[in-house]
């Protein structure tokens, strides 16, 4: 059996940002693998299809052997059971973020009781950041290239491109 330090990272992903990134690459000191998990379900309505954020993703972290990315549907921590991995790797980005999180971690664990949730804090660089933001910015013609990686940048510049 592998003794590798894996933790899946989940979340909606549209599309992903510098704060993510960051998430990953702290996450990366802490652990020896990463999944970064698209959640299939979520109330909310995309901008990239499922398939589109996961290939970004993909393409963000071409050059990281230790990163991996997976779509699930379902609860999370029946993602977990099917892998056999035991932590969840989470962002903070202000103490807003912390009831939620709380709320959610706890549910995880209470569901699965060997599944713990690690949060790492989010750069102050991209603390005021999420996907909505950037999508608005962007869609509005506003420059978000220092806060989305490369490719989501040209992604978005193709969808919001004025015709
Ligand atoms: N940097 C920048 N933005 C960040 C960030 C960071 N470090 N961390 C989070 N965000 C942003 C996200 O982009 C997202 O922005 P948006 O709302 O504009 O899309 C927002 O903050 C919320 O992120 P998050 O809390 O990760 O929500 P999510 O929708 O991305 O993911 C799931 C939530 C998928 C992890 C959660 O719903 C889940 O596990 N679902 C599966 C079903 C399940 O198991 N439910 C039981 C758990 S109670």
């Amino acid at each position: 059996m592998s003794s590798d330090k894996i933790a899946v990272y989940p979340g909606s992903f549209d599309p992903i940002t510098m704060g993510h990134v960051d998430i990953v690459e702290r996450g990366l000191r802490v652990f020896d693998r990463i999944v970064i998990a698209v959640a299939v379900n979520t109330s909310k309505t995309g901008l990239f299809t499922l398939e589109e954020r996961k290939a970004l993703i993909e393409k963000t972290f071409e050059s990281y052997p230790n990163v991996e990315v997976a779509l699930f549907e379902g609860l999370l921590v029946d993602f977990l059971r099917m892998r056999n991995i035991k932590s969840i790797l989470r962002g903070l980005r202000a103490i807003s973020d912390f009831d939620y999180e709380f709320q959610i971690a706890g549910m995880n664990n209470s569901l699965c009781p060997d599944v713990d949730t690690v949060f790492l804090m989010t750069s102050q660089k991209y603390y005021y950041i999420s996907s909505s933001v950037i999508k608005e910015v962007a869609r509005f013609g506003g420059n978000v290239s220092e806060l989305v990686p490369a490719p989501v940048y040209e992604a978005l510049s193709t969808r919001f491109a004025k015709v």
